[in-house]
C-alpha cells in the first residue's frame, strides 16, 4: 500500500462549507457572508488555488447551489469537485461525505474550513511541508495550531507527555482546566488521505453537541500508533474563524488596517482619515493620491498617481487615470476615467461609462454605457445613456439623451466640437454631426448634419454654420 513516498504524494484540498452558521443569526449561509466584498468561501478557494492542488473538493449543504456559484468564481469546474452533505452532522461527517472520491487515494489531503478566510498560502505550504517531512517519513496527520489570549469557542489542543499531541477537546466538552489551554485547533489540517478515511469510520457522536467531530480523528490515529504532528503558527489573525458577526466585523477592521498601512507605506497614498476610509485588498492606488474621509474603493479598482478623491465617494471595479479629481459624493461603478479628468460633486457613472482624458462631468450628471470624448464637458444636471460623444464638445445644463422608448434602448451619437445648449432633449436613435449646435430647449428627433444649427420643438434646421460661428 505505502508505495509512494510522502513528499511525492499528490496534494488535494477539501474545504468544509456545508454549515448554516447558526451563530451568524442569518438567512444567508455563513460562508457566503462577505469579507472585503467577497464571500468567505472565495477567500479560502483563492488561497487553496495558490498551492496548485490536483483538485479542490468543497463540501456543500446549506444554500449549496449559491456556494457552488461562489466557488466557481475562483476555481474552474475541472479543478472543483462538489460534495453534498445534506444533513450537517458535524465536521467529521462532512469530511466523510467525500469518502467515495477520496478513500482510496494515495494522496495528501489538506482540510480547510470555509469560515477561516485569512489563512495565507505560505502558511499552508509550510504546514504541508512539515507534514510530509515529519521524522523523515511523514505524519498521518498534522494540525495547524496557534495560541490565543482568548481561546473561547475553539477546540483546545491537549498535549501529553513530552509535549506530544494527546487530543483535541471542543469548548463544549472541555473541563474547566482544559478551557484554560490557550493553544487551539485552527480547523486546518493535513492528512494522509487513506489513513484519514480509515479512522473516520470509527468516529462516534458521543459528545456535548451530538456531532461527528473531525477533531476525534487525530486521537484515533495516534491510538493506532500513527504519528500526529503539530504545526504551531505565530500569527493568530490568520487562523481566526468567523462564527458570528462581531468576529466578521473585527476581521474586516484588521484587513482594512493592513491594506491602508500598505497603501501609505509602500504606495505613498495619503489618507486624511484612515479610520474612515475603505479600500479593498484587491484595489491599487498610485503615489501622491489623496483620499478624503468616508471614501470606499471597492473590488479591483485601479487609481493612478496624484488624484484627489473627495469625501463620500464610492468607486467599484473601475479604472481611474492620473491627476484626476473626483469631488464629493460620487458613485462610480465598472467605469473608466482617463487622465486629468474632473468628476462631481454628486456624479453617477454607471457601468460601461468611459471619460476620455481631460473630460469633465459635473454636478448631478449621470452616465450609463456612454463615452465622453477628450476635453468634452457635461457639467450640470444631465443624463447620458447609450451615448458616444466626441472631442471638445459641450453638453449644456439639463441635457437628456432620451434613450428608452418604453421597449428598447437606442443610441445617441454626438460628434466633435458640438454645442448642445441647455435643456436639449436628444430623442434616440439620433446622430449629431461635428460642429453642430442645438438651441436651448430643443427636442431633437432627427439626425443633425455637421455644422448645422437646429432649434425648437421638434428641432428644425435654421442654418448651416460657417467656421467663425462654431
Ligand atoms: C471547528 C473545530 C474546532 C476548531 C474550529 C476552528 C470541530 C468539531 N471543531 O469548530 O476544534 O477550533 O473549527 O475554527 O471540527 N461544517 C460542515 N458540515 C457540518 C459542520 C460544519 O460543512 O456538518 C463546516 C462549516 O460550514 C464550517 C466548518 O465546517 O465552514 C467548521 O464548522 P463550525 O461549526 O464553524 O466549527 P467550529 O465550532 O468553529
Ligand atoms: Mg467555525
Amino acid at each position: 500500500m505505502e508505495n509512494i513516498p510522502n513528499e511525492q504524494k499528490t496534494l488535494d484540498v477539501l474545504i468544509l462549507a456545508a454549515g448554516l452558521g447558526t451563530r451568524m443569526r442569518s438567512n444567508l449561509a455563513k460562508v457566503l457572508h462577505k469579507l472585503d466584498g467577497r464571500p468567505l468561501i472565495n477567500h479560502v478557494c483563492r488561497t487553496a488555488t495558490a498551492l496548485a492542488p490536483r483538485k479542490v473538493y468543497v463540501v456543500i449543504g446549506h444554500q449549496g447551489e449559491d456556494v457552488k456559484s461562489a466557488v466557481l468564481e475562483e476555481l474552474t469546474s475541472e479543478h472543483a469537485e462538489f460534495v453534498w452533505q445534506n444533513e450537517q452532522l458535524g465536521t467529521g461527517h462532512a469530511v466523510n461525505s467525500a469518502r467515495e472520491f477520496l478513500e482510496n487515494e494515495d494522496s495528501t489531503l489538506l482540510v480547510l474550513s470555509g469560515d477561516v478566510p485569512m489563512i495565507r498560502a505560505e502558511t499552508l505550504a509550510a504546514l504541508v511541508q512539515q507534514h510530509r517531512a515529519h521524522r523523515g517519513k511523514g505524519a498521518a496527520c498534522t494540525i495547524l495550531t496557534v495560541k490565543l489570549d482568548d481561546p473561547a469557542g475553539y477546540g483546545r489542543i491537549v498535549r501529553g507527555d513530552a509535549g506530544l499531541f494527546d487530543r483535541i477537546v471542543e469548548q463544549k466538552d472541555a473541563s474547566e482546566d482544559e478551557r484554560k489551554i490557550k493553544e487551539i485547533n485552527s480547523g486546518i489540517y493535513c492528512f494522509d488521505t487513506r489513513k484519514l478515511f480509515r479512522a473516520l469510520s470509527s468516529v462516534k457522536n458521543e459528545n456535548a453537541q451530538g456531532e461527528y467531530y473531525l477533531t476525534d480523528v487525530p486521537t484515533l490515529l495516534r491510538n493506532e500508533g500513527e504519528d500526529i504532528s503539530l504545526y504551531h503558527h505565530s500569527d493568530s489573525n490568520e487562523i481566526e474563524g468567523i462564527n458570528n458577526r462581531v468576529q466578521l466585523a473585527e476581521m474586516e477592521r484588521v484587513l482594512r488596517r493592513r491594506v491602508l498601512k500598505k497603501m501609505m507605506l509602500d504606495y505613498g497614498v495619503t489618507f486624511i482619515d484612515p479610520y474612515n476610509s475603505y479600500v479593498s485588498a484587491e484595489a491599487q492606488i498610485g503615489r501622491d493620491t489623496v483620499i478624503f474621509p468616508n471614501v470606499s474603493i471597492e473590488g479591483t479598482t485601479e487609481i493612478g498617481d496624484g488624484c484627489i478623491i473627495r469625501a463620500g465617494t464610492r468607486i467599484t471595479n473601475s479604472k481611474v487615470g492620473h491627476g484626476v479629481e473626483i469631488r464629493d459624493h460620487c458613485v462610480i461603478v465598472d467605469s473608466e476615467i482617463g487622465n486629468g479628468c474632473q468628476v462631481g460633486p454628486f456624479a453617477h457613472l454607471r457601468p460601461q461609462s468611459r471619460m476620455e482624458d481631460e473630460s469633465h462631468v459635473g454636478n448631478f450628471v449621470e452616465m450609463k454605457k456612454s463615452v465622453l470624448g477628450r476635453k468634452s464637458k457635461a457639467n450640470h444636471l444631465t443624463y447620458l445613456g447609450d451615448a458616444t460623444i466626441g472631442e471638445k464638445t459641450n453638453i449644456g445644463a439639463g441635457t437628456i439623451t432620451c434613450n428608452y422608448d418604453g421597449v428598447n434602448k437606442h443610441a445617441t451619437s454626438i460628434g466633435n466640437n458640438v454645442k448642445i445648449s441647455s435643456n436639449t432633449m436628444l430623442v434616440a436613435p439620433v446622430k449629431i454631426g461635428d460642429g453642430a449646435v442645438t438651441g436651448a430647449g430643443s427636442v431633437v428627433i432627427k439626425d443633425v448634419e455637421p455644422n448645422t444649427l437646429v432649434v425648437g420643438v421638434p428641432a428644425k434646421v435654421i442654418k448651416t454654420l460657417n467656421e467663425e460661428e462654431n
